[in-house]
This record gives C-alpha cells, structure tokens and sequence, in this order.
C-alpha cells in the first residue's frame, strides 16, 4: 500500500467538498486551526476503538446519535443538555434491558458538513449553490449567505469545542451520576406511555442502587455510578479542516485526527480511489463506513482491506442504511462476504437515511414505522445469519420537534410544519428516541435469553 501522509489525499477524487471562492485565503485558514489545541487525544480515540472491540465481539452496544447536521442557530446549552439527556435515558433503558454496556458515542460537536445530491439549488429560476452545513455557508438563499466562507472553519471549531467542553462536564461532573436517573426525563415526553415505561425502569435501578448502597457499593467507592464515558462522532467530509485537525501523538508517532473520537464515511464518498477513504486510512480513530444498496461485497471487502488492513477489532463500524423494505435483498451478502473473509467489524443499523420520504404537506420526513421497521428486519438479518446487530445510528434531538410522523405522541403529517427545525434532514423527537430505546432493548434482551438456552 502507498505511504500515508495527512496530505496524500490532495492526490485521491474529492468529491462533496465546496469550491472555496479564494483558495488562498482557505489555505490561511487551515495553517492557523493547525495551531489550534486538539479537541480529542489519542488515548481516548484508542479507548474507544477498545470498547468497540468489545462491540465486534457481541459483548457490547453503540448508541450513536445527535443531529443530521449541528447550525450555528441551534448553538445553545440547553440544546446540548437535551440531546445528551435523550442519550442517556436511551443508554439507560438499553443498557438494563441487555445487561451489556452502551458505547455512547454523540453525533455532536463537530457534525457540521454536509453532502448533498447537487452542487447548485434552482429557486424561483435563481440557481445558487447547495447550502453544505454552517461550516461553508449559509442556510439562507441569497448569494452573499450560500457562497463558501472558509472563515466559517474557526467557529465550527469553537463551536465544537465549548460543546465538547460542556459535554465532558456532564459526562463526569454529575449530570450522568446513576442516581439522577428518573431526572433525566423531559416534560413533554411526561404524557406517553413510554415514559411510564421509562419511570418504570428509572425506579428500578433506584431501588438497585440503595440495596448496592446499603452493601457498601456508592457513587464514592465505585466511579462507575459517578459517570459516563461519552464520545464524539462526525462525517469526515471536509477534508481541509479534518488535516488542519490531525497531529501525531507524541508518544507513539500514530496520526490521530482530533476533531472527534470517531469518524466516519458517508455513502456519497465511499468509491474506489476516494480522498476521503485515502485520508481515514491513516489515522488511529475508530472509522464508521456507511453501506447502502449500492455497497457490492467486493467493494466493501477492498475497503476493509484499505481502513483497516491489521483487521484490528473495534478500528471499523460498518453503518448500514438500506430503507425499510430493502434490508433482507442487501444486507445478507454483506454479512455473508465480512465473515467469509473473517473480517472483524461492528454491524451498526442507520434506521434514518433510507426511509426519507416526502410528505403531502411538502415537508420532506420519516414515517416513524419505517424507522422501527428497519431495525426489526436488521435484527431479523442478523439472527438469521449469526452476526451480531451490534449497534444503532440515529438523527435524533432531545428538543420537541415534529420532523419524523408517527410514534406514541403520534406526529400527524399535519403537524410537521409545527415545530420543523432540522437544518437538514429529519430528526427523532425525545419521545420517539426512547421508544426506539425500548424496541432495542426488546430485541437485545430476546437476544440474550436465545443465547442462553441454546448455551
Ligand atoms: N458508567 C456506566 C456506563 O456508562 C454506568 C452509568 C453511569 C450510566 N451513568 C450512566 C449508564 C448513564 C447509562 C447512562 O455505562
Ligand atoms: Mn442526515
């Protein structure tokens, strides 16, 4: 294989990366973020390729979601606090109904770029160019707002950083100390019948805790109760940033990109002879590759080969989106070729990107269903072919919105444009997310009496 440098894939097909007006001043910007503090380190991106080992072995779960795309708008504590209390209560309901750990890994803090079908949006017969996330330009049509602004590199960067700030706060500060367990709950959630379900099992581990408790085992002696570890994620798309962000550890010479913990591919840069495959391929991080119906098993198998060629466990997630209907034609080939070749990965479901639809009201969005149904037929690939459905990627918010139709508190297609916020594409609600916790749980929990009986 070629030598490897942070640059080599300036040589490699870049697709979905904006043309930037004035490549000189991208360039300045990309020299001074490479003098900005990493906002990961090694040893946490080594950590979390650990625990999804433990993933690829089945004796473990990834829980990895947040927004489609994170805006400048929605920058606000309270939109971190909700999205990672959503998480939590998720992580919680699958982690006792599984009795295996949750790896939870955030969609946040960095989940900025997005990809898009075309270069440019026709509007009322003006053609400009494709709105491609906060960190190239604005949402907003107008020529001066969707013209790529390199400059907007640096505040996504602080942006990621202050999240992650706050973040790791939560994570160890107290916020996610098993016994706040029943207040993680959101006001609006408090009307359906999985919050019930959820209060059910919040008093539960309550109970747990004080009998632990009352034998000596406390938040104080055992740290575990305290905390969280809570990682983060995003599409590697722009491939500047992402170089101006990798340095080499000092320790060991690896090259780490520490702009998040994990990275992944996203189904429109996934080719053969792709820059964004050239550039991943050389850093340490926990890599996710997204695999639709297009994914050919000799394809996937030589790139397997090329992001992780020590076949190391936990280094790759395979993120499969298929929509609803297309799981049993596509998936089974996958799983068939991966253990063919006795490739260790992480099989992960995204439930979200093949199930968007269009509504009457015009409102593009994701039948509830559908995203249920999605999971329920991976799980049902999964035991049928012996592999483990090791983890679920989702487009989720803790905040009220009606972007996804469907679920307990039933989103009508009526009622999208009440609370349509998504700079992108459409997100679970809280009250959805948990009741996908509990179906998840549901099949994990079916999973481990199966093994039990047939050990
Ligand atoms: N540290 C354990 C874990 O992360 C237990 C735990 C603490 C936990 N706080 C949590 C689990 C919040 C889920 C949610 O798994
Ligand atoms: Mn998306």
């Amino acid at each position: 294989m070629q030598h490897w440098t942070p640059s080599s894939w300036r040589d490699a097909e870049a697709r979905q990366m904006p043309t930037w007006p004035d490549a000189a001043a991208a360039a300045a910007v990309e020299a001074e973020l490479k003098n900005y503090p990493p906002l990961v380190f090694a040893g946490e991106a080594r950590s979390l390729r650990e625990k999804l080992a433990d993933v690829a072995e089945g004796k473990a779960f990834l829980l990895q979601g947040g927004d489609c795309a994170e805006s400048f708008a929605e920058f606000h504590p309270n939109n971190i606090r909700d999205t990672f209390r959503v998480i939590l209560q998720m992580a919680v309901v699958l982690t006792y109904g599984s009795h295996m750990p949750v790896v939870k890994v955030g969609r946040m803090a960095g989940q900025f770029a997005k990809p898009r079908s075309a270069d440019t949006e026709e509007i009322a017969g003006i053609s400009l160019p494709s709105y491609r996330g906060d960190i190239v330009n604005d949402i907003a049509f107008d020529a001066a707002g969707r013209t790529p602004d390199p400059e907007r590199q640096k505040r996504a960067y602080m942006q990621a950083a202050a999240t992650l700030n706050l973040l790791r706060a939560f994570a160890q500060g107290g916020f996610a100390n098993l016994q706040q367990v029943n207040k993680w709950t959101l006001d609006f959630v408090g009307r359906s019948a999985w919050a019930e379900r959820y209060a059910d099992v919040a008093n539960r581990i309550g109970e747990a805790l004080a009998f632990m408790e009352a034998c000596g085992i406390t938040p104080e002696s055992v740290p575990q109760l305290k905390g969280t570890d809570f990682y983060t994620s995003h599409e590697a798309l722009l491939l500047g940033y992402e170089q101006a962000m990798t340095r080499q550890d000092s320790l060991t010479g690896d090259w780490v990109d520490t702009s998040a913990h994990m990275l992944w591919i996203g189904d429109r840069t996934r080719f053969d002879g792709s820059a964004h495959i050239e550039f991943l391929r050389g850093v340490l991080n926990p890599l996710g590759l997204k695999c639709g119906p297009t994914t050919q098993p000799d394809d996937l198998l030589r790139m397997i080969d090329t992001l992780n060629p020590g076949n190391v466990p936990g280094r790759l997630t395979l993120i499969t989106r298929f929509g609803h209907d297309k799981v049993e034609a596509h998936l089974p080939r996958l799983i068939r070729a991966v253990r063919r070749e006795g490739r260790h990965v992480v099989w992960s479901c995204d439930p979200m990107h093949g199930n968007t639809v269009k509504a009457a009201s015009g409102f593009k969005t994701r039948p509830f269903d559908r995203i249920l149904g999605e999971v329920r037929n991976v799980f049902a690939v999964h035991r049928a072919e012996g592999s483990y459905a090791g983890g679920i990627h989702i487009e989720m918010t803790g905040q009220n919105v009606t972007e996804c139709t469907g679920g307990a508190i039933a989103v009508t297609d009526e009622a999208l444009g009440d609370r349509y916020h998504t700079h992108c594409d459409p997100r679970l609600n809280a009250g959805q997310s948990l009741e996908l916790a509990f179906l998840l749980s549901e099949e994990l929990a079916a999973e481990r009496t199966r093994l039990k009986t047939a050990a």
